[in-house]
Order: C-alpha cells, then structure tokens, then sequence
C-alpha cells in the first residue's frame, strides 16, 4: 500500500522531497485542512482496483475533480472493511459525511506508544513462569504486531527450528530503506510499513533530525523490536545489558510467527496509518494483534475511533486484538477499553535493580535505576536547588532542568535533583547535569522508584526516607561525598507482582459496566530485544536487548500467551481466549496477600487490574469459558443506548437493536459489572464447559460490602466439552456504596479448576 518501498534509496528521499514541496504548496493554499478517516464499511472485494476508483469519485464530489481528490487521498482501506483517508477542509468532511455511501468521517488523531524514552532499563531474563509451558514447535499461529518495526538481525528473530511459513499467510515483505526480502524469515514472516499519514498530520520524517529512522519496517527506536520479541522471541541464552541481569531471554510463544506491521514513528501512531496497518493485518491472516499504543485519555467514544472500529472488524474475523491500557497511572484513565478488546495493565516482577549511594560517612542510601556505569572514586555532593543561575529561584533549580544550574557549582559534583511532576522527563536532567559537568545524578523520586530509569552518567532514584538522611548529612559535613555503586539484581522479591504505578485505571468512562482494564501482566523492568540504532533511550550505547517499562511491555505478554492459547484451541473464538486468560489471573501476590499498587503497596481494585495478574500455564485449561460473539456485542451496545446510526458508525452496516434488549450487565462478559444498581439485581451469563468427562462445578462467592448474592444454580454439572449452562447472580444491597464501587468475586471450582470472575458494583439505591 505505501507508495514509497521497493525503491533505491536515492529515489526514495527524491520522492520524499517532491511529497514534501507538494505538501507545502497545498498547505500554503488551503491551511484549515486537516487529515480525516472516511469510514464506509463492510465490504466483501478485497484489494479491488474498482474500491479506490469508487473512493476517488467520491471524494471528487467535495473536491471539484479526480485530480484534486488524487491529491487529497492518503490511503484506501479496501480488505477488511472500505473507506480512505484523506486531506480535507472541514467543511468538506462534513459534505462528505453526509454522503450515502459514506458511514462517518473523523479525525485522525494521534496515539501514542505506551512507554516512554525516559522509563529505560537494563537487562534480565524474561518471565521465569514461561520456561515451564509446553512448546509446539510447527505452531502455525501469527501475531500482528503493530508497532516501530523491528530489527531483523537480533538473535530473538532467528528462524531456526521453525517450519515454513503457513500456507494460510496472505502477507508480505514490503522492502523499504535498509530492508530487503532477507530480513524476512520463517519468524518474521511479514512486514510493512505506513508512514503517509504521520507524515500529513506531523511532517516528514526527515524534519524529526537528528533523531535516526529508516523509511520501512526497520525498529530505529527499539519499542518494536521490544515488543515483538517479548511475544515470540527465539530462545538466547546468556542475554545482558553490559553484563546485568544475565539470563535466557525469550518470549513468551518462541514458536509463534510474527507479522510486522511498522504504524509508529518517533513514538507516535497515527490513527490513519495504524487503521490502514490493522485493515491489512485481518486480510493477512494475523491470529492474533499486539498493540502496544493507544489515545489520550480520556477515550470518549467507540463509534468514532480507529483502532476501536479496527478491532471490531478483527474481533468479528475471529482475530483477538490485545491492547495496552495505557501509563497514565490515575482513575478513569484506560484506554482501548472497548468489551472487543482485551486491555492490559502493568504490573512489577519479583526482580529489583539496586544502585546505592555509598556517603562519606559509611552510611549505605538504598537508590534503584539501571546503571552500568561505575564510580571510580567519590565525589562531592551539591544541591541542585544550591547551584541556581541568578533569577532562577532555588525550587525551579531543583528539578535540574535546562538552563537553571550554575556549570561552576556542579562541575566534577553528585548533583542532587528533584522532580516537578510525574511526567518529567528524568534522563533529560541527567543529560543537564552532564553538560553543566556533573559526574552523577541522585534523583529524588519516591513514586518512580521501582521503574528503572537508565541515565548518561552514573545516576539512581531514591525515595523520602533517603532523602532526608541524605539531606541531614549534607548539611552536617562541610564535604560531603558520596559514590553511586552500579546496579546489582535482586531476585525473588517481595511483595510482587505489584501494580506498577503509571498503569492507567479504570473505571472504563464509556460503559462503567464493563470492567477495565481486564488483567494485567510484567511491564516493569522487561527485557528483550533492541534495536542498535536506538541509542536515544539507552544512555547513548548501543544495545541489542534493552530493559523497559510501561502497558507496552505487559501487552505482548499477554499477546503471547493469548498465542500459546490459539495454537492449543485453534477453533476458539477471541472471547474465548479472552475468558481463559481473564477466570484463571491471579488477585494475589507472592506472599499470599492481594496485589498491591507501587510505590508503597497501598489497597486496589479491579479497577487497577482487572480480573488479575495472568497465570499462562492454568490458562490453557480454564474448565469453562464465557463466549460472546459480535451480536452479543451488537446487543450490548443497544443496551447502552446506541442508535442504528452509530452502530453503522462502528460496525459499517446499519444494524437495528431488539426493542428491548438485555441489560448491558447481561452481557456474557467474563466480568460481572452493575454500575447503577437500584436494591436488587439478578444478572445472568452463560459458560461453556471445556473439559474431559463429567464434573460439577461449585460457585463460591467473595461478597461485596453491603450487597447479598445468591448463586442459582449453585452446582453445574457437565457431561461433555462444549456443553453450554446457563445461570443468575442475584444481587440484594443492603448499603448504598455512596458513588463508589464494592467489589467481590464469583468463583466456579470443580476442584481442580478455579473459574473467578470480579464483581463491581456500584449501588446507587436499595
Ligand atoms: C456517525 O458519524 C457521523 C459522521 O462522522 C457523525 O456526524 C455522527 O454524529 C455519528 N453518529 C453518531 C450517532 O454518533
Ligand atoms: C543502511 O544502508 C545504507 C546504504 O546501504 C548503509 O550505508 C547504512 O550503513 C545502513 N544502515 C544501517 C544502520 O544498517
Ligand atoms: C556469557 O557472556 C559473557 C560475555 O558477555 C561471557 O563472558 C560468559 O562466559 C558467557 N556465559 C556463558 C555461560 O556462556
Ligand atoms: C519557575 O518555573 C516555572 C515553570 O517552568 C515558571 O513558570 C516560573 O517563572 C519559574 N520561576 C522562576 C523564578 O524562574
Ligand atoms: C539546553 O539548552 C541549550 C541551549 O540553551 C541546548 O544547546 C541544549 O541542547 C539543551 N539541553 C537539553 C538537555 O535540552
Ligand atoms: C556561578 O557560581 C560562581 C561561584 O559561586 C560565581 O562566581 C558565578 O558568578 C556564578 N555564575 C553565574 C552565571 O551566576
Ligand atoms: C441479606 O442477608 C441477611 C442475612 O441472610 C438478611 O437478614 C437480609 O435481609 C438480607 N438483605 C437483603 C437486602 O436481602
Ligand atoms: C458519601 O459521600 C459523601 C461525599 O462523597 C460523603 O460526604 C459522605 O460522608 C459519604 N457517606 C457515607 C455513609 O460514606
């Protein structure tokens, strides 16, 4: 689809330049244009040649002539589902969506990967609990990862051992600058790339200088290469980031085939290029889509947002889309939180990366960060709010940003900074320090602390309680002087899994019924795979396996074992795969007590991770599953109120409700939610049995405050796999929640499978 592969890359930066001088003119004439997505629905003639035609005449409609809409168009989507996207006046967008043929015209917006530069880390193996699962090594199953691209040459994209391609693989190998047909493999089986709307919404790639990039599926940012390898990265023993956290990487379904879809530049997805990425995805094949990215919060609508109509049209291909919530770390913050899509939170591993700062006066400051680098000796320690420039007061210098330190204060000094908000950027001060001369950096940071942070001189995070013995040295030593030690790895800590603390929360703002985020999975301190010419974000070395935090990380592995799932239940539906996952997560952490949330382990909710921590191995073999199929959903939406018109605005055609359909709380989601719940409430769902023989399952149900449940029937009893039983959860509350949610759980155990779904409710009346 992309115009600009298979060209010498000569031609391509001459091609590059005409698109630019092009765009530039237009620009001048017409500056109110912005880039839309003209969604028009189902369609069944894949790649038709007669698509695009009828897509430029369209467009000519509101543009005055085939030439002016040749001009306009970016993209057509023609295999899944039919639409294009185009440059446009609003007023013509509004012509156009008013158009018969046309369902809805919005915006392309701009999504975002779900790390960041600055939540860098250093290296160790991958997760522990994998090594143990069963691998087929002819696995035939495709992930789709949408994403930066990838570095083929890693060792986690070796092919060896794996089978051919399989057949029913429709992809490609879209060469492009510094990737040819080669870099394609039995692992990386497909790539492509889109650029032309990131390009259109945020300029040519060549004005991001001197950031590095390539002009096709090649990872220059690592984020990619990262996620690809943690759902399916080949077995490489002895991994190290510079010796650190030495171990086996891997991912998490090494047999499972990668199809590369490159939708993300410099951080940033637009929503054209990553819907025209999804569109070719579902008509490749893919089994299963990765994407680590996602909108601002707050996400306010299904109907007219990208990835969500995406990921409706892979969801009813049978295609699970596995999405990251986001790192955005508060309340009614998750985004990709459409019931189609299964929304990953983050949590920690039971792994920690110490580097201590060692005082003049023997005393040992417990510091973390991802730090190689070694001290030689000591060095002084200074202040940064102590080291102000003239007119910049002793607060603002404390964050250690540009353009505030007096260089000859902190030169050959620690330099001791602070942070101003969540979001700083914290490699960036290290970057200050050095170039006012600083030889290290302590941070301090009680809520970032467990992230490892990776900086271009010797530098740690340390919380509340260091700080103030740090500070009450440096005030009672004349010379202060201190050393940071390099990172040592601990293993086996405790407690973990923790909610890491930028992972984003639910309530899902759209429909509070539905819980949100679903689980959540490792995205603290990952390592895997990198890209060498992404030196940005690894303290200026170049690296081929990187540490690094964020709902980008914890989505792949869920992606992956929603993988090792499809390869054992090739026939499962999405939802299926969803419900295995979610009944089977765990709520605990290692020393048995309900999962908390970093920094200080303080209480959560389903609301930070859904039904759980996910626990691969039970996964395979839930016992029963809740299935849902795209009418359910369709119902579920009537539920809420949707009209026709935005059901056509998500799904394409024009679909009516029932007149009166099910309550959205009946919705066989493997969740149970009642967001306005007046007195009593009895909600129903259905499971699917898939097990050996006969077996009764009992429900046990954890109350939550101030509401009675009964459970009827309370004993299933199956006979065969496949065999489907209905049954109601009858809520009673006794106690208005007050605007808050209750939680508890519904739990099904034949004894030897644990089938748990959360329970959140929020009583408004009784
Ligand atoms: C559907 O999309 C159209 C065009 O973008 C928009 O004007 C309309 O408000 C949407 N309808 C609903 C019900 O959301
Ligand atoms: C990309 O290809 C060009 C031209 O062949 C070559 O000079 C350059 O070294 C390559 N870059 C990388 C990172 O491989
Ligand atoms: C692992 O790699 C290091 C070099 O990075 C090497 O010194 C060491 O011997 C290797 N260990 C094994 C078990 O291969
Ligand atoms: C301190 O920083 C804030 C935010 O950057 C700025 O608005 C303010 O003017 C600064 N104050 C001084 C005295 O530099
Ligand atoms: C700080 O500002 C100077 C110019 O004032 C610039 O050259 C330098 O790159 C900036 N450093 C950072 C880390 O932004
Ligand atoms: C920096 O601090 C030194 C030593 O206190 C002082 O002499 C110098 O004037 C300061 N520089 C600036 C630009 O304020
Ligand atoms: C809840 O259960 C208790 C004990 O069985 C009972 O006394 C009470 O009436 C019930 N409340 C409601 C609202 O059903
Ligand atoms: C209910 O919430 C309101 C406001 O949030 C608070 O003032 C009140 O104390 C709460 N009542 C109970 C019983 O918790």
């Amino acid at each position: 689809m992309p115009a600009l592969p298979n060209k010498p890359y000569t031609l391509t930066r001459v091609l590059t330049l005409l698109i630019f001088i092009a765009f530039s003119l237009a620009h001048g004439a017409t500056a109110n244009k912005k880039h839309y997505i003209v969604y028009m629905g189902h369609h069944s003639h894949p790649n038709s040649e007669s698509v695009i035609r009828a897509n430029h005449e369209i467009l000519a409609s509101v543009t005055g002539s085939i030439v002016g809409a040749h001009d306009a168009a970016l993209y057509h989507y023609s295999k899944t589902f039919q639409g294009f996207s185009a440059r446009l006046t609003p007023e013509q967008a509004q012509q156009l969506a008013e158009s018969d043929s046309v369902v809805s015209v919005f915006e392309s917006k701009t999504n975002r990967l779900s790390t960041t530069h600055s939540w860098d880390f250093l290296g160790l193996d991958s997760i522990p609990q994998y090594n143990q699962m069963p691998m087929d090594s002819k696995s035939n199953v495709i992930v789709g990862v949408i994403d930066t691209g990838v570095w083929p040459e890693s060792e986690s994209f070796s092919d060896k051992g794996l089978g051919p391609v399989p057949e029913k693989f429709k992809g490609e190998c879209v060469t492009g600058e510094n990737f040819t047909l080669a870099n394609c493999n039995r692992k990386i089986i497909g790539s492509r790339f889109y650029v032309q709307g990131f390009e259109v919404e945020k300029g040519p790639l060549e004005s991001f200088a001197p950031l590095p990039f390539f002009r096709s599926a090649r990872d220059s940012d690592g984020h990619g290469s990262h996620t690809g390898s943690t759902i399916a990265g080949s077995v490489v023993p002895n991994a190290s980031f510079f010796g650190m956290a030495r171990g086996t990487a891997r991912g998490g379904a090494p047999s499972t085939r990668l199809a590369i879809y490159k939708a993300c530049w410099f951080n940033l997805c637009s929503d054209a290029d990553v819907l025209s990425a999804m569109d070719d995805a579902i008509y490749d094949g893919v089994d299963i889509l990765s994407l680590s990215l996602g909108p601002d919060p707050p996400q306010p609508t299904y109907f007219e947002n990208a990835i969500s109509i995406g990921a409706f049209h892979a969801f009813h291909r049978g295609i699970l889309v596995s999405a990251s919530a986001g790192n955005s770390g508060f309340p009614s913050t998750a985004c990709n939180v459409a019931p189609w899509i299964l929304t990953v939170a983050a949590s920690t591993l039971d792994r920690e990366f110490h580097s201590n700062v060692y005082l003049g006066n023997s005393r040992i400051l417990k510091g973390s960060s991802l730090n190689p680098l070694k001290m030689e000796r000591s060095y002084g320690l200074i202040a940064a709010s102590a080291a102000a420039l003239p007119e910049v007061t002793a607060k603002n210098a404390s964050f250690c940003k540009n353009n505030t330190l007096n260089a000859s204060l902190i030169k050959g000094k620690i330099v001791v900074c602070t942070f101003e908000t969540f979001t700083d950027n914290r490699r960036d001060k290290s970057i200050v320090v050095r170039q006012g001369g600083g030889v290290g950096m302590i941070l301090v940071d009680p809520f970032l602390k467990d992230v490892g942070f990776q900086f271009v001189i010797p530098g740690t995070l340390i919380g509340q309680e260091e700080a103030q013995e740090l500070q009450e040295y440096m005030t009672t030593e004349t010379n202060p002087v201190a050393i940071i030690s390099p990172t040592i790895t601990f293993l086996k800590t405790k407690p973990a899994p923790e909610m890491a603390v930028f992972s984003s929360m639910g309530p899902n703002i759209i429909t509070p019924d539905i819980i949100k985020p679903d689980v959540t999975g490792p995205g603290v301190n990952v390592l895997a795979a990198w890209s060498p010419a992404a030196t940005a974000a690894t303290a200026e070395m170049s690296v081929n396996y990187n540490i690094i935090s964020g709902t980008s990380m914890s989505c792949p592995h869920v992606s992956a074992v929603a993988a090792i799932l499809k390869s054992y239940q090739p026939s499962w539906s999405p939802a299926a795969i969803m419900s295995a996952i979610m009944t089977t997560a765990t709520v605990l952490d290692n020393s048995r007590r309900t999962i908390g949330r970093d920094p200080n382990g303080t209480p959560t909710t389903p609301f930070d991770y859904g039904s759980g921590h996910i626990n691969p191995a039970a996964a395979i073999d839930p016992g029963l599953v809740y299935d849902f199929d795209s009418h359910d959903i369709i119902n579920f939406l009537c539920s809420t109120g949707a009209s026709p018109l935005q059901l056509k605005n998500l799904t394409g055609s024009l679909v009516y409700c029932q007149k009166s359909p099910a309550p959205s709380y009946n919705f066989n989601y493997p969740s149970i939610g009642v967001s306005k719940m007046n007195g009593r409430v009895s909600v129903h769902r259905t499971v699917t049995y898939y097990g050996k023989g006969s077996t009764v399952y009992v429900a046990n149900v954890d109350y939550p405050a101030g509401v009675n449940v009964t459970v009827a029937p309370s004993k299933l009893k199956f006979t065969k796999t496949g065999e489907k039983m209905s049954f109601r959860v009858d809520f009673a509350a006794f106690k208005n929640s007050n605007g808050s949610f209750v939680f508890g759980a519904l739990t099904w155990s034949n004894g030897i499978q644990k089938v748990r779904s959360p329970i959140g409710l929020n009583v408004i009346s009784v």
